[in-house]
């Protein structure tokens, strides 16, 4: 049997507290604490707890060269292949084999696979665990965490500060001073087709295309983008806009159209919610939006880059930002989440997460005339100075 190490592997050195009675009786805390090595493999779906003979016979494999194993493995190769951090080249491929040839093909730079697999959320309740701590509430939050560092940076001055004028705002400055977060969705309202359209049209749309030859394409859109490559593809849950059937969809930039998805097997509103980690307040939108930046499109430039990854998160923050300003323009609330759950959006839309893992997810819709949750509306807020 020839066997290699998988293509990237981090260890990360763990300590963690255990109940032990043993110690509570004998007069101590009740508590033993343990380290341990733990393995961190962007092809693999979880962690792995590795002892330290593993890991360092893990380390002895090339990830590039098979090497031939002479006579029986060593139990630490044994469970290395059985956890998949070690592939063997033999006739029926395994699963981490197939995940690892996978990983290699995608370009990923290491540490950022590991971000995109790891930060990944799995049917998280934030807002259960948000009440369960307290850090709801900003009194709960400062006993949690303290007081925050202060809302601005005061550095030592090298001479007097220069003050800047203030001059009559114009209508780009009244639109930036109108946008807000919206968290509270008028549900009985649905969003007219002609603002569906514009706003997809606005944020989404490619305005133009340039053709290089040799399959080589750009778009133009009204947002920039890293490399001009527009990575991030539109997935939308479509709940209530008149004459659009609520469901999945995805959105074609060239065509300006809406591709139907298969329909997902729970009921729309409960989807959302399941989507956003529990927050309802943005499950209550008439339109969701998923970004989910298409990695093969970026890594076709950035290939093992230490950037790329940073430039796909960077492009999402200026979609969002796009959205939220024609959102304000017409009137409509908008909000983006990154605290979403990704393996169920994965499930729902049929992507894969280090193929195409959504980073956050937006929305807009009519905005209701009640406010139930929080919100920093401009009209509340204090002035400045
Ligand atoms: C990257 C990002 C993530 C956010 N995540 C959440 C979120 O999980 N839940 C939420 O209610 N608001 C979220 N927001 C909205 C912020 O809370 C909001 O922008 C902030 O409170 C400032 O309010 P404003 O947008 O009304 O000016 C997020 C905003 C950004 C830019």
């Amino acid at each position: 049997m020839k066997v290699r190490r998988c293509m990237s592997v981090f260890f990360e050195m763990r300590e963690r507290n255990r109940f032990d009675l043993g110690s509570l009786l004998a007069g101590g805390n009740g508590l033993i604490s343990e380290r341990g090595w733990v393995a961190l493999a962007p092809h693999l779906e979880g962690e792995c707890q590795v002892c330290e003979a593993e890991m360092l016979a893990c380390g002895s494999f090339s990830p590039e060269h098979w090497t031939t194993l002479e006579g029986e493995p060593t139990a630490e190769i044994t469970r290395l292949l059985e956890v998949g951090l070690l592939v063997a080249d033999v006739a029926e491929r395994s699963p981490s084999r197939d995940a690892d040839d996978h990983y290699r093909s995608l370009h990923w730079w290491p540490l950022a696979a590991l971000m995109q697999r790891f930060t990944r959320w799995d049917a998280v309740d934030s807002v259960g665990s948000m009440q369960r701590l307290g850090t709801n509430t900003v009194a709960g939050l400062i006993k949690h965490c303290g007081p925050p560092p202060p809302a601005t940076l005061d550095r030592v001055a090298m001479g007097p500060d220069v003050r800047l004028e203030q001059y009559p705002h114009r209508d780009l400055d009244v639109l930036f001073a109108r946008r807000f977060t919206c968290r509270n969705f008028d549900t009985g309202r649905a969003l007219e087709r002609e603002y569906f359209s514009r706003m997809l049209e606005r944020v989404f749309a490619a305005q133009g295309r340039v053709e290089q030859g040799d399959g080589v394409e750009f778009l133009k859109k009204h947002t920039p983008s890293g490399g001009s490559l527009h990575a991030t593809e539109c997935y939308l849950i479509v709940q209530h806009v008149e004459g659009i059937e609520p469901g999945l969809y995805h959105y074609r930039p060239l065509e300006h159209a809406l591709r139907p998805l298969p329909a997902p097997q729970a009921p729309l509103r409960d989807l959302a919610c399941t989507l956003l980690a529990g927050q309802h307040w943005f499950a209550r939108a008439p339109v969701l939006v998923i970004y989910a930046p298409r990695v093969a499109r970026s890594h076709w430039k950035y290939r093992s880059h230490p950037k790329a990854y940073r430039a796909l998160l960077l492009d999402v923050g200026h979609l969002s930002q796009t959205l939220y300003v024609s959102a304000t323009d017409l009137g409509l609330g908008a909000f983006v989440t990154s605290a979403i759950n990704e393996a169920q959006l994965e499930q729902a839309f049929g992507l894969s997460v280090l193929e195409q893992g959504a980073v956050a997810i937006g929305g807009f819709g009519w905005r209701s005339a009640e406010q139930e949750i929080a919100e920093l509306d401009p009209v509340t807020v204090c002035r400045r100075g």
